[in-house]
């Protein structure tokens, strides 16, 4: 049994000394693994999140396998859209749909206000069914999306590619726009402060497509409600991960929202990275998933890098700079994990 206070990864969050690097992945669990894809052809995948008992199964299927120091809770960032009122489909091939999206002021004045405790409920039952089966081996990541990553599914649609509604809105209706991430931002501090209730010891706060505005355009219309969802986790007394992707230009800014960890993608070296936050900021990432399809000894090769750039300064979590990509093979990621355990600085 370890206690909570000794686990690596959450040692790692606080820039405190480890044994060895602590490492994980972004969607860990997921359809490259064949003991998903087996559940996923009896349930759907909303289905899955949303029965505690499901959801708790996927989330411990990767752990024994792959050996990882931390899990995370099977759930979606989207989520809090249906009981915001913009419903929310999967469908089969083509990622998530929102039926009815958010374009107008009156789309946002009709947004429902979420009890998360009432209405999320499901994914704090799974966190505390997950919590007794990895009690004293590892600890358990919650998430949820940062309120840009949400508002863009909730304006688009569905996934974008150039996300023209959304930063229209914000060019056009400024004051619709604020609202609207004033509105997320309160669901989303809601939502967080109920998985960490039900047992979540880290958050990850997901802006997976904030690489898509310019700098100056993060600091008016969304760095101040990213602020607001830190700043609310504070007294929570668990760390907190600021993700994204695509900002490799602009970490600076992305690190003024706050959060404990800043996790990027591989499109900038982890020392570079660590240069422009400082070397004091504690990090993870930051691989490209798509390394992980190479053979054996370029996948090495790249792991050594990020931990030879990183040498053994503390506050480092190993992960990719993004979520395990389908059909990923699986001994190719527990390789991963034996790789940056078995590393030896300076060896
Ligand atoms: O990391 C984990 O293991 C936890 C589970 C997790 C999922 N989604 C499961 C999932 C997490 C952390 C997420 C976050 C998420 N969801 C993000 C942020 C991370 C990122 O990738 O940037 C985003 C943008 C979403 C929205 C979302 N959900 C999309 C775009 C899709 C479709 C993409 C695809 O791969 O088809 C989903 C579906 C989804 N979420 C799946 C899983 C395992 C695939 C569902 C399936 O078909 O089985």
């Amino acid at each position: 049994m370890t206690s909570p206070t000794d686990y690596r990864f959450l040692k790692a969050c606080r820039g405190e000394p480890v044994d060895a690097t602590p490492v994980w992945f972004m969607r860990q669990a997921g359809r490259y693994m064949k003991e998903y894809r087996a559940l996923k052809e009896k349930y759907s995948f909303l289905e899955m999140c949303q029965t505690p008992e499901l959801a708790t199964e996927v989330t411990l299927q990767p752990l024994k396998p792959l050996g990882v120091d931390a899990a995370i809770i099977f759930a979606d960032i989207l989520l809090p859209l249906e009981p915001m009122g913009t419903g929310l489909e999967f469908i089969k091939g083509d990622g998530p749909s929102i039926p009815r999206p958010v374009r107008t002021r009156k789309d946002v004045e009709n947004l429902r206000p979420v009890n998360s405790e009432e209405q999320l409920g499901y994914v704090g039952q799974a966190i505390k069914l997950v919590r007794q089966e990895i009690e004293g081996k590892i600890p358990l990541v919650g998430f949820a999306a940062a309120p840009f990553t949400l508002c863009s599914y909730m304006v688009e649609g569905g996934k974008s590619s150039e996300f023209k509604i959304t930063k229209l809105l914000m060019y056009e209706e400024p004051e619709t726009w604020k609202l609207l991430m004033e509105k997320v931002s309160t669901v989303l501090i809601d939502y967080l402060k109920m998985q960490v209730a039900a047992g979540a010891q880290a958050l990850q706060i997901f802006d997976s497509w904030i690489g898509c505005v310019t700098p100056e355009d993060y600091r008016e219309y969304i760095l101040p409600y990213c602020q607001k969802v830190m700043n609310a986790l504070k007294d929570l007394d668990v760390p907190v991960i600021n993700f994204s992707t695509g900002t490799s230009s602009m970490l600076d800014v992305i690190a003024q929202a706050g959060g404990d960890v800043m996790s990027f993608d591989w499109r900038i070296n982890i020392d570079q990275a660590r240069d422009v936050i400082g070397w004091d900021k504690p990090v993870q990432g930051n691989m490209d998933p798509v390394v992980l399809f190479a053979p054996i000894p370029v996948i090495k090769k790249r792991v050594n890098d990020i931990m030879q750039r990183v040498g053994g300064k503390p506050g480092h979590i190993f992960n990719l700079g993004h979520g395990i990509l389908q059909h990923t093979p699986v001994d190719h990621v527990k390789a991963v994990v034996d790789m940056v355990r078995e590393y030896k600085h300076g060896g």
